[in-house]
């Protein structure tokens, strides 16, 4: 028998029968239904898209209730143990991983990329002394249509590979100058010697030295942890990423757009949030009272729940295991003693258990990005780096999918009805 659906209206009396493919209905096919002529058809509410899927996607597999996350069907944990970021944003650009010779000239093509014009660097001197870097990111990522303008020919593949090698690539030079920028201190050029990770911690941190010595450590786990943010499917910034492009502007316009969408604190900006709360907490004394007031509605706790995983984040074990490799390195950061305390009161309290909040990506990152020497100004950004390769990977996917056109989601009125204009001296 045909996967189908039969809907009785009981308006009039008719029945449907609607095809089911891959779990889902089409919602179109729902506008046959009508109650009379004039009726435009049934459509289907979904405000905050809970029950719709909007594309078909090979790229990220998630099952929120069993804590699996895959790219390309690769488990995360595997790949945060066995890959490099360069290697993992290969996979998720073009679907397989790289073959030694496809990741060497993937690899050059990064390097070689990593330089940014010098006209940006004017740019984003005209920033205030303290302007947000995440700010700056995104302003600085718009921007870069103007400097490539060759970025318009979204359906030329070459043209389309070459804005991804320079977004991949200069992603980290943004960053690291957007932090320089806030902190008073003068750019540091790329070093083509060093890793993606450790380039970017040069960028970052050097001073005076000739060469900066690049802590292995560090440089690996900030390297997993681009790993864990590399894609997450169809988020609130990949869905804006998709959402801009449908209109067929160019990549740095739209990941512009996607960056923005990153920075609010329910989505990239929470890791951020987090460390604030746990300052605020400031002792594990104050725990209790604090639970209290979340289970009031007096404020979230903070790097708990997630729209998709009701069980405990399967980044999230991974970043906690990171952290201990870290704090040998840096110290223990202070602040682990409240998260641990956190995280042991929520997992036993019913207010928590009932509603499946369990700790999610944020609720550790934040620690060991501390503990590394980063402003938590910065946190947004060090997940936009690596996000930078899923946006990528679901634009170009949703510009090649022939089912795709411009998004434009459809809404119930409820406003006034038609009304007469009333001039503006005889109003009440
Ligand atoms: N603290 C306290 N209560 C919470 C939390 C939280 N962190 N998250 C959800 N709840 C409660 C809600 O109040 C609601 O309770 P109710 O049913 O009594 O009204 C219930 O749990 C369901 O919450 P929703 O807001 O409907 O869940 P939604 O899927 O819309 O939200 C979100 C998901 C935004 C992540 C939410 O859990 C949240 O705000 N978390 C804190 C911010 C955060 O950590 N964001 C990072 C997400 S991961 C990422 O973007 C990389």
């Amino acid at each position: 028998m045909a996967d189908t659906l039969t809907i009785t209206d009981n308006r009039t009396g008719r029945q449907y029968e609607l095809a089911i493919a891959d779990g889902a209905i089409r919602s179109t096919d729902l506008r046959q239904i009508k109650a009379d002529a004039d009726d435009q058809g049934l459509v289907t509410y979904d405000p905050a898209f809970m029950n719709t899927a909007a594309c078909r996607s090979r790229i990220t597999y998630i099952d929120g209730d069993k804590g699996i996350l895959e790219y390309r069907g690769y488990p995360i944990e595997q790949l945060a143990e066995h890959s490099t970021y360069l290697e993992t944003s290969y996979l998720i650009i073009f679907g397989e991983l790289p073959s030694p010779a496809q990741l060497e000239g993937w690899t050059t093509q990064i390097t070689l990329h990593t330089m940014l014009h010098e006209n940006i660097k004017k740019l984003m001197e005209g920033f205030q002394y303290d302007a947000h870097p995440m700010g700056v990111f995104l302003s600085t990522v718009g921007a870069f249509s103007t400097f490539y303008p060759d970025a318009k020919q979204i359906f030329d593949e070459q043209s389309r590979k070459k804005q991804v090698h320079r977004l991949i690539a200069k992603v980290p030079t943004i960053a690291a100058y957007a932090y320089r920028h806030s902190i008073g201190r003068p750019y540091v050029y790329p070093d083509n010697e060093l890793s993606f990770t450790g380039n970017f911690l040069n960028m970052l941190f050097r001073m005076t030295e000739l060469k900066y010595k690049v802590n292995p450590v560090l440089e690996r786990a900030l390297d997993v942890l681009f790993i864990l943010h590399a894609d997450h499917e169809q988020n609130c910034s990949t869905s804006a990423m998709r959402g801009i492009g449908s209109s067929h502007v160019d990549p740095y316009s739209a990941m512009a757009g996607a960056a923005a969408a990153l920075y609010g604190p329910l989505h990239g900006g929470a890791n951020e949030a987090v460390l604030r709360m746990l300052n605020e907490i400031g002792s594990v004394e104050h725990i209790p009272a604090f639970i209290k007031r979340v289970k009031a509605g007096e404020g979230r706790l903070m790097g708990f729940g997630h729209r998709v995983y009701k069980s405990y984040d399967p980044r999230a074990t991974i970043i906690k295991r990171t952290a201990d490799q870290v704090f040998e390195v840096t110290g223990r950061n202070p602040l682990l003693d409240i998260a641990l305390e956190l995280e042991r009161i929520a997992l036993q309290d019913e207010y928590f258990v009932t509603r499946r909040l369990y700790p999610n990506v944020d609720f550790y990152s934040g620690l060991i990005y501390q503990a590394m020497g980063f402003p938590v100004t910065m946190f947004p950004v060090l997940f936009a780096i690596p996000r930078t390769a899923g946006w990528i990977a679901q634009w170009e996917e949703m510009l090649l999918d022939p089912e795709q056109k411009i998004a434009r989601p459809k809404q119930l009125y409820v406003g006034a009805p038609r009304r007469d204009y009333v001039a503006l001296g005889t109003r009440g």
